[in-house]
């Protein structure tokens, strides 16, 4: 070989790798005829297998469906999510949901989405459980900070664009958990009583949105509903049920033995694939399908063939649609084996998804409270400005001497003691523990990102434990103290810290943080606190005058260290807004937790109806300590020039953002709107918001579109989105009470 050609095939190769990966998609009618095709080929044990999970024993992935090889058709993986690919090697610790949600940035999660799918084509995922979009019911619920908050609005965008991300990678994404699936205790019996305009305005509405960003499937969820579980309800699932009648056309998957009964029951009612193939007797659910189930319910004509069809074709569908079919990466790894032949160990996170994970930590990080909010070079505060001294953010390194670093929380976990589903009694806490977990391989701790980035320019004093005493020995005296601390939670199958069966007990922080807190802003005058949590904690000591400023980091992944240290630094200008509501007491909150662990049908009421977090605060008159929305920054930002007016079906919402502060940054304009007297609504309600990057003394013009169903509310006498009559008001706000432009029509 020539040394030209030589040159050129090294030059090619990555090029070529691109090209391994490059598919091709198909519509959805196109892709379903040729999955009508396939199932004409098949003979019933065929079908039954597509549609049947292997066994958790039998799956490489979180679960495997039986491959049909002579017709080309692999064993489908189907793998946990939402917060990255879990369990794996070599792959990125994405910021969680609830982080996400935080950027308020709708490209930030598309692009999140279109990595994580990156990450699960190159292992050869065909399906991801994600996004989860639960509303966040009650703040202790204990997968909350696997979606995206509270609001059905918020969860409907960030599961919309993380959908269009993952299937832009041809990778199937499954929706989940569909629904009024709140709470961890008795979560394999529990029955929500859910009433119709709720399960259209809350529950179910951010299901509405992914089906209109083409999601592949919908994960039916452990509970009932009015006594009737999800798999097996045909108004949430039958063809004239509530995701068919919106125009769902891919499948729905059970969650981890969520089918009850009979086979027939739950096909017919419109289950799609049963998972993971086996009966479960914790949850005396599963294993309908297998086994012959499903084959005797179609001979003895319980579930008719034409049915047993349409629930092939339904499955395949979405995977020829996303060109799986052909170019695929056979799937390289195995979930419970550490060597052989599947574990291949392919790295695919990259330079470029750590970067991005580190920009959405960021992005999600919530400046709560900031002593100086403009950062003015040259004019110091504190002591008549004599002694230079700085307070609050952002700290400018070349002005610290000495400083402290403390709490459990800034520091690196001993792996050695998470167990499999990262659930770690020690250590920072970046993801909650669960099925929803993400990889803690190339976790960087704040502690450490920290003394690397001070280097020797300061003498740090580390107290990376939650002892008060201790923590207020290192800060005395010190220019600036970072305390850290935290509040976790996660699936109950796992249940290591605290009993709390994965919900929280209550809203305090873990740990005595509270304490730990407290008795440094004793001792030192400059104590700034970070706070990671899976949702809302009490912080009854953000009024310190020696706590100078407040950052509300969430449960931000990997790079949660290099992360919070751009944001403390100045690096990166916070723009983060809550995605919830952090008030003084669970009452403020409107909902409860049952926590009756015993067995039975237990019923869990959601009379609070469309009032949830900010909507029940405002009709109740409570004012929360941090209300939704909020988030500071190291600029500000002003407002102008609300216009409304028509175009074809939409209303167009029209104003203006300047940047009036010192320092570049990112505003996020929210749009609440007001429903007229007597629809019933919360008194604002989100319906837009956007991400607006604007240097010092620069403006631009925001333009928000409102559809028919976005001025709608669900009429449950008509059955249909209407839109009331009377006058609706529009607020334009940097949070749920900051409201700077109000309008009408
Ligand atoms: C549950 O029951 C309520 C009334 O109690 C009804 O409005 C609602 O439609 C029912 N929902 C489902 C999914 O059956
Ligand atoms: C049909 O088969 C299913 C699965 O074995 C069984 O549960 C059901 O009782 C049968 N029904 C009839 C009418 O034979
Ligand atoms: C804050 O504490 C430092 C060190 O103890 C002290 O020098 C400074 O004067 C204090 N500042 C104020 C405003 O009390
Ligand atoms: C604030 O810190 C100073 C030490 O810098 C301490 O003397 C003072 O008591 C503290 N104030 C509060 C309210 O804890
Ligand atoms: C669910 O409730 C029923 C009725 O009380 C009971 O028979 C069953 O054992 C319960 N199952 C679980 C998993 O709690
Ligand atoms: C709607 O109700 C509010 C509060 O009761 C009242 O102030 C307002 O005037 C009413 N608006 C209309 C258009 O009736």
């Amino acid at each position: 070989m020539a040394l030209s050609q030589l040159r050129l095939t090294v030059l090619l190769l990555p090029y070529f790798i691109l090209c391994a990966t490059a598919f091709t998609t198909r519509s959805w009618q196109a892709a379903s005829q040729l999955a009508a095709q396939k199932t004409a080929a098949m003979t019933i044990d065929e079908k039954v297998g597509v549609l049947t999970g292997v066994t958790m024993a039998g799956s490489r992935c979180n679960g495997d469906t039986h491959p049909v090889a002579r017709l080309g058709i692999p064993a489908l993986c189907l793998m946990d999510g939402p917060a990255g690919v879990r369990p794996g090697t070599g792959v990125t610790g994405w910021p969680s949901g609830i982080n996400a949600a935080s950027t308020f940035s709708r490209r930030l999660i598309r692009e999140r989405g279109a990595a994580i799918g990156d990450e699960l084509r190159g292992k050869g995922i065909h399906v991801w459980f994600g996004p989860a979009q639960d509303l966040m019911r009650n703040p202790k619920g204990g997968r909350g900070w696997e979606s995206f908050g509270p609001d059905p609005y918020l969860n409907g965008e960030g599961g919309y664009e993380t959908i269009v991300g993952i299937q832009s990678r041809g990778v199937q994404a499954c929706a989940k958990h569909f629904t009024a699936n709140n709470q961890e205790h008795n979560r394999y019996n529990g029955s929500s009583t859910v009433d119709d305009r709720s399960l259209w305005e809350m529950y179910g509405y951010p299901f509405l949105r992914s089906i209109e960003a083409d999601v592949s499937a919908i994960m039916c969820s452990f509970n009932r509903i009015n006594g009737t579980f999800t798999c097996s309800s045909p108004k949430l699932l039958s063809d004239t049920g509530f995701l068919r009648s919106n125009g769902f056309k891919g499948y729905v998957i059970t969650d981890w033995g969520a089918d009850h009964g009979f086979a027939a029951e739950n096909a017919n009612a419109g289950l799609e694939m049963e998972q993971p193939g086996e009966y479960d007797p914790q949850l005396e659910g599963g294993g309908l399908f297998a086994n012959g189930g499903l084959k005797d319910s179609v001979l003895n004509g319980t579930v008719s063939a034409a049915r047993l069809d349409e629930m092939v074709k339904r499955v395949l569908t979405p995977f020829y649609r996303l060109g799986q079919d052909s170019g695929f990466p056979e799937t390289n790894f195995h979930t419970q084996q550490t060597g052989g032949p599947y574990n291949q160990n392919i790295v695919v996170r990259t330079p470029q998804h750590v970067a991005l994970a580190k920009e959405i930590a960021s992005a999600s990080a919530v400046l709560l409270k900031n002593v100086r909010t403009i950062r003015r070079p040259g004019q110091w505060y504190g002591n008549g400005g004599q002694n230079q001294r700085e307070y609050g953010l952002p700290v400018t390194k070349s002005k610290i001497a000495n400083m402290a670093v403390i709490g459990e929380d800034a520091k690196l976990m001993d792996r050695s003691l998470c167990n499999s589903l990262n659930e770690c009694t020690l250590g920072t806490m970046s993801v909650g523990w669960g099925s929803g977990a993400n990889s803690l391989e190339f976790l960087v701790a704040p502690a450490d990102a920290i003394s690397a980035y001070v280097g020797t320019s300061a003498t740090i004093a580390s107290s990376l434990s939650n002892d008060a005493a201790a923590g207020a020995a290192a800060a005395a005296g010190k220019d600036v103290a970072f305390v850290f601390v935290n509040a976790m939670s996660g699936e109950w199958i796992v249940d290591i810290v605290h009993d709390q069966g994965g919900d929280r007990n209550d809203l305090e922080l873990y740990y005595n943080g509270k304490e730990l807190i407290e008795s440094v802003a004793a001792v030192c005058n400059n104590t700034i606190v970070i706070v990671h949590s899976v949702g809302p904690v009490l912080m009854p000591w953000s009024t310190n005058p020696n706590i100078t400023a407040i950052v509300y980091a969430g449960a931000p992944g990997e790079q949660t260290g290099p992360s919070i240290v751009d944001v403390l630094y100045g690096h990166y200008n916070p723009r983060g807004r809550l995605p919830f509501s952090i008030a003084d007491s669970e009452a403020a909150y409107g909902t409860e937790i049952v926590y009756d662990k015993t067995i039975g049908p237990l019923t869990i009421d959601y009379t609070e109806g469309l009032f949830l977090d900010y909507r029940y605060m405002e009709q109740n008159n409570i004012t929360p300590r941090f209300e939704f929305g909020f988030g500071l920054s190291y600029t500000a930002f002003s407002y102008s020039n609300l216009q409304i007016s028509n175009q074809g079906p939409f209303k167009v919402i029209k104003f203006k953002v300047r940047n009036s502060g010192s320092v570049d940054g990112t505003e996020i304009p929210q749009l609440y709107l007001g429903f007229p007297n007597g629809s019933g609504e919360p008194k604002k309600v989100l319906r837009g918001f956007s991400d607006v990057g604007l240097t010092v003394g620069s403006s631009k013009t925001v333009e928000v579109k409102l559809s028919v169903r976005d001025r709608s509310i669900w009429d449950v006498v008509t059955q249909k989105w209407v839109v009331p009559s009377g006058q609706f008001k529009v607020y334009i706000g940097a949070s749920i009470k900051d409201i700077r432009l109000t309008g009408t029509f």
